[in-house]
Protein backbone atom coordinates (compact mmCIF):
# COMPACT_ATOMS: atom_id res chain seq x y z
CA UNK A 1 0.00 0.00 0.00
CA UNK A 2 1.26 3.52 -0.86
CA UNK A 3 2.49 5.20 2.23
CA UNK A 4 1.14 9.02 2.00
CA UNK A 5 3.28 11.96 1.74
CA UNK A 6 4.22 13.47 5.08
CA UNK A 7 2.51 16.82 6.15
CA UNK A 8 3.73 19.78 8.05
CA UNK A 9 2.28 22.72 9.42
CA UNK A 10 4.39 25.95 8.86
CA UNK A 11 4.23 29.52 10.39
CA UNK A 12 6.45 32.61 11.46
CA UNK A 13 6.76 33.34 15.04
CA UNK A 14 6.06 37.08 13.98
CA UNK A 15 2.78 39.22 13.46
CA UNK A 16 4.41 42.01 11.43
CA UNK A 17 3.04 42.13 7.98
CA UNK A 18 6.51 42.72 6.77
CA UNK A 19 7.72 39.93 8.63
CA UNK A 20 11.41 38.40 7.40
CA UNK A 21 10.63 35.74 9.13
CA UNK A 22 6.97 35.32 7.28
CA UNK A 23 9.00 36.10 3.81
CA UNK A 24 11.24 33.05 4.44
CA UNK A 25 8.91 30.32 5.25
CA UNK A 26 7.55 30.25 1.65
CA UNK A 27 11.70 29.17 1.34
CA UNK A 28 11.80 26.31 3.76
CA UNK A 29 8.05 25.27 2.45
CA UNK A 30 9.72 24.94 -1.21
CA UNK A 31 12.46 22.72 0.59
CA UNK A 32 9.79 20.48 2.01
CA UNK A 33 7.69 20.45 -0.98
CA UNK A 34 10.72 19.27 -2.87
CA UNK A 35 11.30 16.19 -1.16
CA UNK A 36 7.38 15.06 -1.12
CA UNK A 37 6.08 16.79 1.97
CA UNK A 38 2.90 18.34 1.90
CA UNK A 39 3.14 22.10 3.36
CA UNK A 40 0.18 23.93 5.30
CA UNK A 41 1.06 27.79 5.68
CA UNK A 42 -0.64 29.11 8.49
CA UNK A 43 -0.47 33.14 10.01
CA UNK A 44 -0.88 33.01 13.51
CA UNK A 45 -2.38 36.34 12.64
CA UNK A 46 -5.46 34.27 11.67
CA UNK A 47 -4.91 32.83 15.47
CA UNK A 48 -5.09 35.48 17.82
CA UNK A 49 -4.46 34.13 21.50
CA UNK A 50 -4.28 35.72 25.06
CA UNK A 51 -1.25 35.44 27.07
CA UNK A 52 -1.50 31.89 28.60
CA UNK A 53 -3.38 32.25 31.97
CA UNK A 54 -5.20 29.33 33.68
CA UNK A 55 -8.62 31.09 34.63
CA UNK A 56 -8.93 31.89 30.85
CA UNK A 57 -8.64 28.36 30.39
CA UNK A 58 -11.01 27.25 33.07
CA UNK A 59 -13.42 29.43 31.53
CA UNK A 60 -12.67 28.05 28.28
CA UNK A 61 -10.75 27.28 25.99
CA UNK A 62 -10.41 30.21 23.47
CA UNK A 63 -11.54 28.56 19.82
CA UNK A 64 -8.32 29.06 18.31
CA UNK A 65 -6.31 26.88 20.54
CA UNK A 66 -8.76 23.91 19.13
CA UNK A 67 -8.00 25.06 15.55
CA UNK A 68 -4.41 25.04 16.18
CA UNK A 69 -4.94 21.49 18.48
CA UNK A 70 -6.79 20.02 15.30
CA UNK A 71 -4.18 21.31 12.81
CA UNK A 72 -1.20 19.44 14.83
CA UNK A 73 -3.16 16.06 15.48
CA UNK A 74 -3.51 16.09 11.50
CA UNK A 75 0.15 17.01 10.82
CA UNK A 76 3.76 15.30 11.02
CA UNK A 77 5.46 17.79 11.88
CA UNK A 78 6.64 21.37 12.16
CA UNK A 79 8.12 24.39 9.85
CA UNK A 80 8.98 27.29 11.92
CA UNK A 81 11.10 30.73 11.29
CA UNK A 82 11.42 32.11 14.06
CA UNK A 83 12.84 36.13 15.07
CA UNK A 84 15.25 36.62 18.14
CA UNK A 85 13.90 39.05 21.03
CA UNK A 86 16.68 39.80 23.18
CA UNK A 87 18.38 36.40 22.80
CA UNK A 88 15.27 34.38 23.27
CA UNK A 89 12.23 33.17 21.23
CA UNK A 90 9.84 35.75 20.82
CA UNK A 91 6.61 35.44 23.31
CA UNK A 92 4.58 34.75 20.38
CA UNK A 93 5.86 31.27 19.33
CA UNK A 94 6.31 30.11 23.23
CA UNK A 95 2.83 31.21 24.27
CA UNK A 96 1.47 29.63 20.82
CA UNK A 97 3.22 26.38 21.71
CA UNK A 98 2.17 26.46 25.25
CA UNK A 99 -1.66 26.65 24.36
CA UNK A 100 -1.55 24.20 22.31
CA UNK A 101 -0.02 21.54 24.86
CA UNK A 102 -2.83 22.17 27.37
CA UNK A 103 -4.99 18.95 27.19
CA UNK A 104 -7.62 18.34 24.73
CA UNK A 105 -10.33 15.95 24.99
CA UNK A 106 -8.70 13.17 23.32
CA UNK A 107 -5.58 13.27 25.77
CA UNK A 108 -5.11 14.11 29.19
CA UNK A 109 -2.09 16.29 28.02
CA UNK A 110 -2.18 18.22 24.53
CA UNK A 111 2.12 17.30 24.75
CA UNK A 112 0.51 13.77 23.43
CA UNK A 113 -0.06 15.97 20.00
CA UNK A 114 3.60 16.67 19.89
CA UNK A 115 5.37 13.36 20.55
CA UNK A 116 7.14 12.04 17.93
CA UNK A 117 6.78 14.34 15.47
CA UNK A 118 9.22 16.35 13.38
CA UNK A 119 10.42 20.25 13.35
CA UNK A 120 12.46 22.40 11.46
CA UNK A 121 13.62 25.47 12.47
CA UNK A 122 15.27 28.36 10.83
CA UNK A 123 15.38 31.75 11.80
CA UNK A 124 15.67 35.56 10.16
CA UNK A 125 17.01 38.83 11.61
CA UNK A 126 18.30 41.98 10.10
CA UNK A 127 21.32 41.88 12.95
CA UNK A 128 24.42 39.74 11.25
CA UNK A 129 23.69 36.63 13.70
CA UNK A 130 20.56 35.56 12.22
CA UNK A 131 18.88 35.31 15.35
CA UNK A 132 20.61 32.00 15.81
CA UNK A 133 20.36 32.67 19.54
CA UNK A 134 16.81 32.27 19.00
CA UNK A 135 16.92 29.13 17.68
CA UNK A 136 18.60 27.36 20.83
CA UNK A 137 16.31 28.22 22.67
CA UNK A 138 13.46 26.88 20.36
CA UNK A 139 14.74 23.93 19.81
CA UNK A 140 14.70 23.14 23.38
CA UNK A 141 11.56 23.88 23.95
CA UNK A 142 10.29 21.51 21.07
CA UNK A 143 12.22 18.65 22.31
CA UNK A 144 10.53 19.29 25.72
CA UNK A 145 7.23 18.97 23.90
CA UNK A 146 8.99 15.38 22.68
CA UNK A 147 9.47 16.99 18.80
CA UNK A 148 12.18 15.19 16.97
CA UNK A 149 14.14 18.53 15.87
CA UNK A 150 16.79 17.63 12.59
CA UNK A 151 19.92 18.94 13.12
CA UNK A 152 20.29 21.28 10.15
CA UNK A 153 19.32 25.09 10.92
CA UNK A 154 19.90 28.27 9.11
CA UNK A 155 19.79 31.88 10.58
CA UNK A 156 19.80 34.51 8.29
CA UNK A 157 21.24 37.36 8.95
CA UNK A 158 21.19 40.78 7.12
CA UNK A 159 17.44 40.23 6.02
CA UNK A 160 16.88 43.47 4.87
CA UNK A 161 19.01 42.65 2.28
CA UNK A 162 18.57 39.20 2.24
CA UNK A 163 15.40 38.59 2.24
CA UNK A 164 14.16 41.84 -0.01
CA UNK A 165 10.60 40.18 -0.77
CA UNK A 166 8.36 37.03 0.23
CA UNK A 167 9.89 33.73 -1.00
CA UNK A 168 12.96 35.14 -2.15
CA UNK A 169 16.37 34.46 -0.51
CA UNK A 170 19.10 36.79 -2.33
CA UNK A 171 21.66 34.19 -1.36
CA UNK A 172 22.27 30.99 -3.02
CA UNK A 173 23.68 29.12 -0.51
CA UNK A 174 21.71 30.31 2.77
CA UNK A 175 18.95 29.35 0.29
CA UNK A 176 20.13 25.59 -0.70
CA UNK A 177 20.52 25.13 3.66
CA UNK A 178 17.14 26.55 3.67
CA UNK A 179 15.91 24.34 1.72
CA UNK A 180 17.85 21.43 3.54
CA UNK A 181 16.18 21.66 6.61
CA UNK A 182 12.76 20.99 4.99
CA UNK A 183 14.04 18.39 3.13
CA UNK A 184 15.49 17.20 6.57
CA UNK A 185 12.13 17.51 8.15
CA UNK A 186 10.02 15.92 5.27
CA UNK A 187 12.82 13.00 4.44
CA UNK A 188 12.76 11.95 8.56
CA UNK A 189 8.62 12.79 8.44
CA UNK A 190 8.00 10.07 5.46
CA UNK A 191 10.63 8.02 7.35
CA UNK A 192 8.64 7.46 10.84
CA UNK A 193 5.46 7.40 8.57
CA UNK A 194 6.74 4.23 6.97
CA UNK A 195 7.15 2.57 10.74
C1 LIG B 1 11.76 43.29 21.69
C2 LIG B 1 12.74 43.06 20.57
C3 LIG B 1 13.94 42.48 20.85
C4 LIG B 1 14.84 42.20 19.82
N1 LIG B 1 16.00 41.51 20.11
C5 LIG B 1 16.78 41.11 19.09
C6 LIG B 1 17.87 40.23 19.34
O1 LIG B 1 18.14 39.81 20.45
N2 LIG B 1 18.62 39.82 18.29
C7 LIG B 1 18.33 40.21 17.00
O2 LIG B 1 19.03 39.79 16.08
N3 LIG B 1 17.31 41.06 16.73
C8 LIG B 1 16.52 41.50 17.75
N4 LIG B 1 15.45 42.31 17.49
C9 LIG B 1 15.22 42.79 16.13
C10 LIG B 1 14.43 41.77 15.34
O3 LIG B 1 15.33 40.82 14.81
C11 LIG B 1 13.69 42.48 14.20
O4 LIG B 1 12.70 43.34 14.74
C12 LIG B 1 13.08 41.50 13.23
O5 LIG B 1 12.65 42.21 12.09
C13 LIG B 1 11.93 40.72 13.86
O6 LIG B 1 11.53 39.65 13.02
P1 LIG B 1 10.39 39.82 11.90
O7 LIG B 1 10.98 40.70 10.82
O8 LIG B 1 10.14 38.45 11.42
O9 LIG B 1 9.20 40.48 12.53
C14 LIG B 1 14.54 42.61 18.50
C15 LIG B 1 13.31 43.23 18.24
C16 LIG B 1 12.42 43.45 19.25
C17 LIG B 1 11.08 44.08 18.93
Amino acid sequence: MAVESPRLLAFAGSLRRESFNRRLIPVLAEGARAAGAEVSLIDLRDYPLPVYDGDIEAAGMPEPVHRLQDLMSEHDGLLISTPEYNGSMPALVKNTLDWISRPTEAGPSGTTLFRGKVAGIVSASPGPLGGLRSLLVLRDALAKLGLVVVPQQIAVGLAAERLPETGLLADERMREGVHGVGAAVADLAARLRRQ
